[in-house]
Formats: C-alpha cells, sequence, structure tokens
C-alpha cells in the first residue's frame, strides 16, 4: 500500500483529495497546522500538527513516505496584495522547506497544488500550459516561484513533480460531511448559496459590462470532488514523461457570473436580490483552462463539474454546516 503524506491536507481541495486517496487504499497522513484547516474534515486520516517551516517534523513525518501532496499555502489575492511578504515566506521559502526535507529523507514523488492565478491576466483563452505565466499578483507569483523551482529541484535531485493548475475549485462532497468552509472571503459560488440561504441581504454582481455573451466575467468552475481525483491520477503517472510537468485542470468550458446565479436560483428554488455594480480590481474578463493535456496524458476527465451538480453538493453542506466545522472558520 502507498503511503502519502498530504500538507495542509485538512483544508478545502487538501480534504477532499485526502478522502479520495483513502477511498483508493491509500495510507494517508495529513500534515497540517490547523491555522485554517480542520481536524474534522481528516477524522479518518492520521494528522500530524505541524508547521511547514519545521524542518525536523518534516523529516520525521516523511519517514516511509511514497509521495507528498503538497497543498499547505496562503490563498488570498487580495490580502496577498496587502501582505507581499506572508505570501512568499509560506508559499515559496516554507515549499523549499519541504522539498529540503523531502531529499533528506529520499521522498523523490511530489504534487504541487498551484492554480490558474499563474497566468495573470491570459493572453489566450483557453489558456494551454504553454501559454505566458505572467502574474498579477503575489498569490500567483508565489505558486509560479515555487513551480519553478520544483523544476529545477526535479532534475537536480532525481525526483519526479507534477503541478497541477487549478482553475475555479467549487462544490462540496458529495455526502455532504466534506466542503469549502472559508467564511470570511467567499467565493461566487459560496455567496451566491448563502444569498439563496438568506444569509446575504444580495449578491453583487462585478462588472456587466465585460465583453462576453452578457456582460459578465467567466469562469471555468471544477467540481473539488474532479480536482481531488486528479491527484490520484497525477500520483499514478508520476513517474512518466519528464521530471517535472504541469498540467492545467479545468472543464474546458466558461460559465458566466449570471449562469452562476440562475443556476443557483434554479437549484435552490429561492429567489435573492442581485445587484449590479462596478468591476472588481485584478479581474481577468474570462479564464478558462485547455484541459487536453490533462486528458492525454494523465487520463483527466470530470464527471461532476455540471454547475447545477457543483451547486447542489455546495447547497447540502453549507445547509447542513451553515458555520463551517465546529461552528469556527479562518
Ligand atoms: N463575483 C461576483 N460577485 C461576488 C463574487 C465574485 O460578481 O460576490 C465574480 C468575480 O468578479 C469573478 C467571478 O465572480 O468574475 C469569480 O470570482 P471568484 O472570487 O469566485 O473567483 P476568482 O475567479 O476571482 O478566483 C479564482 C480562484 C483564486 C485564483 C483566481 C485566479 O478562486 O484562487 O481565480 O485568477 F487566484
Amino acid at each position: 500500500m502507498k503511503k502519502i503524506l498530504v500538507t495542509g491536507g485538512a483544508g478545502y481541495i487538501g480534504s477532499h483529495t485526502v478522502r479520495e486517496l483513502l477511498d483508493n487504499g491509500y495510507e494517508v497522513v495529513v500534515y497540517d497546522n490547523l491555522e485554517s484547516g480542520h481536524k474534522e474534515a481528516v477524522a479518518k486520516a492520521k494528522l500530524i500538527e505541524g508547521e511547514l517551516a519545521d524542518s525536523g517534523k518534516l523529516q520525521a513525518a516523511l519517514e516511509g513516505i511514497d509521495a507528498v501532496v503538497h497543498f499547505a499555502a496562503y490563498i488570498y489575492v487580495d490580502e496577498s496584495v496587502a501582505e507581499p511578504a506572508k505570501y512568499y515566506r509560506n508559499n515559496f521559502s516554507n515549499g523549499l522547506v519541504l522539498l529540503e526535507a523531502m531529499r533528506q529523507a529520499g521522498v523523490k514523488k511530489i504534487v504541487f497544488s498551484s492554480t490558474a492565478a499563474v497566468y495573470g491576466e491570459p493572453t489566450e483563452i483557453p489558456v494551454k500550459e504553454s501559454s505566458p505565466t505572467q502574474p498579477i499578483n503575489p498569490y500567483g507569483h508565489s505558486k509560479l516561484m515555487f513551480e519553478q523551482a520544483l523544476d529545477w529541484c526535479c532534475r537536480a535531485y532525481e525526483m519526479h513533480g507534477i503541478s497541477l493548475r487549478y482553475f475555479n475549485a467549487s462544490g462540496a462532497h458529495k455526502s455532504g460531511e466534506l466542503g469549502d468552509a472559508h467564511l470570511v472571503q467567499a467565493h461566487l459560488g459560496t455567496a451566491a448559496i448563502k444569498a439563496a440561504l438568506g444569509e446575504l441581504s444580495e449578491l453583487k454582481i462585478f462588472g456587466t459590462d465585460w465583453d462576453t455573451a452578457d456582460g459578465t466575467c467567466t469562469r471555468d468552475y471544477i467540481h473539488v470532488s474532479d480536482l481531488a481525483r486528479a491527484h490520484i491520477l497525477a500520483l499514478e503517472k508520476i513517474e512518466e514523461g519528464e521530471p517535472h510537468r504541469v498540467y492545467n485542470l479545468g472543464t474546458g468550458k466558461g460559465v458566466s457570473v449570471k449562469e452562476v446565479l440562475a443556476a443557483t436560483k434554479k437549484v435552490s428554488g429561492a429567489d435573492f436580490k442581485v445587484t449590479e455594480t462596478g468591476r472588481r480590481a485584478g479581474d481577468p474578463q474570462a479564464l478558462i483552462a485547455n484541459v487536453d493535456k490533462a486528458r492525454r496524458e494523465l487520463g483527466f476527465e470530470t464527471t461532476e463539474s455540471d454547475i447545477e451538480h457543483i451547486i447542489e453538493t455546495a447547497l447540502r453542506w453549507h445547509q447542513r454546516h451553515p458555520k463551517g466545522f465546529s461552528g469556527g472558520s479562518s
């Protein structure tokens, strides 16, 4: 049986991946400082509470491990602009501590949780892995820096790495047991559901004058369980091909803000107030993945990313956990 260390495994995408790994017969050790992760999200796995910067603890945790899936990171674009050093320290420097600890422990395989934010304002839609990477905030930049460092480390230390660039992660586990517990800085899907549940008095659309079919931004929403499955495929294929490879993970289809809101109203059966406001700073008009490479090389297909299914599962999670795990969240 393969034993996997999952850093940041108690977070949103991490906990779904841990569940998928366990369901596929992997042994899982979660390494998480619980700053924004939740114990309850990984109740079925072994949990080590530790900092990414703690090289000694990491090395001990890496004992007997076959591969690492690395999620632990800060994720807020706005915060990264206000506090860049915090993002470079955690997402880049602490990532290097992990790579060094892996080297010491002789662990040679790593799947890295990257993001479409590495592309910044895309120069072509759909975005290919070979499209220019020009991040427009420290969040995306810190993730790109780690990808690049990983690339060199894989070559120098004979490691195998795969960086997965997620587009808009959304939805929740179909059991209703896992979901996005970030209640403070809600993404569109979560905000729409809170509006449908009456927890938000209105939903603001940021810009209706974009050059798109209905004037609102389009995004590539991918179900978190589809993302989770991609990590298993990546682990299975990690030793094939170049030492470090990069894959987009999305559906290849764009869904507009207005379409998300219409689907939320349909699925929830609730009407809510929608206000059209100005554009939000830093929003690209469209962000849609070209997923040919992941299809071809990893055999990746989405099965849960229909927008109504995404909303249905997220709605179930929020109804069962209105205040996230144990009533608290970051
Ligand atoms: N939006 C609204 N109203 C809201 C919230 C969002 O109109 O209340 C719009 C945004 O303007 C955007 C779309 O909905 O057009 C999606 O916004 P999200 O905040 O849900 O997601 P982003 O596309 O901004 O963010 C995603 C990932 C980030 C990643 C970023 C890369 O969630 O982690 O893409 O650009 F960094």
